[in-house]
C-alpha cells in the first residue's frame, strides 16, 4: 500500500481483506508515515512504496543478501523482517550511503572491480559497511565470514574481498 500522509487509516483497519498498521520509519534521514499490510515485508516497502530500489530482491529463501539494509545500524535481509515490526526504527538503505558522494568502501569496489553486473553489490556494500564499522581491520578471513550471507552470482568473491581490504587500509 501507499504512503499516507494524512494518516486517514487508523491502526488495525481492514482494506480489501488485508489488515493494516500504520507504522513510521525513519529512513536515510527521512521520516515516513506508511500503512502497510501486517505481511508486508520490509523489502518491498522499501522498493515498492518507498521506490528505493537500490535494495535487491535476488531470492525468495532469505539466501542471497540482495537486500541488506542497516535498521538501527544493524545489517539485516530486509526480506526476513516484515515492515511492522521496523516500526519506529531507522533505516538506512544503499541510497543513504551513497548519498553525499561515493564512500571509502564504494571507492574501493570501484577500483578494484569488486562488481560485474553489480546485483549483489548494495548487499555487499551494506553488509560490509557494517564490518568495517566494527572491525576497521579485518582480515581476510574475517571478512569472508562476514560476507558468508551474501551470494555474487558472478562469483567475483575474489575482488569483492580485495575491495573491502582496501577500504579497511
Ligand atoms: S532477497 Fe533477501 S536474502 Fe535474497
Ligand atoms: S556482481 Fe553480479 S551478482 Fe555479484
Amino acid at each position: 500500500m501507499g504512503i499516507n500522509p494524512v494518516g486517514i487509516n487508523p491502526m488495525g483497519i481492514n482494506i480489501g481483506g488485508r489488515h493494516m498498521q500504520d507504522i513510521s520509519l525513519t529512513v536515510n534521514g527521512t521520516t515516513h508515515k506508511l500503512s502497510v499490510a501486517d505481511n508486508e515485508l520490509l523489502v518491498d516497502v522499501i522498493r515498492n512504496d518507498l521506490r528505493l530500489t537500490g535494495t535487491h530482491v535476488g531470492c525468495d529463501t532469505s539466501q542471497c543478501g540482495a537486500c541488506v539494509v542497516h535498521v538501527d545500524g544493524r545489517s539485516l535481509k530486509s526480506c526476513t523482517m516484515l515492515a511492522v515490526e521496523a516500526d519506529g526504527k531507522k533505516v538506512t538503505t544503499i541510497e543513504g550511503i551513497g548519498a553525499a558522494g561515493l564512500s571509502r568502501l564504494q571507492q574501493a569496489f570501484r577500483d578494484n572491480h569488486g562488481l560485474q553486473c553489480g546485483f549483489c553489490t548494495p548487499g555487499m556494500i551494506m553488509s560490509a559497511t557494517e564490518l568495517l564499522a566494527r572491525n576497521p581491520k579485518p582480515d581476510e578471513a574475517t571478512i569472508r565470514h562476514w560476507l558468508e550471507g551474501n551470494i555474487c552470482r558472478c562469483t567475483g568473491y575474489h575482488n569483492i574481498v580485495k575491495s573491502v581490504q582496501a577500504a579497511a587500509m
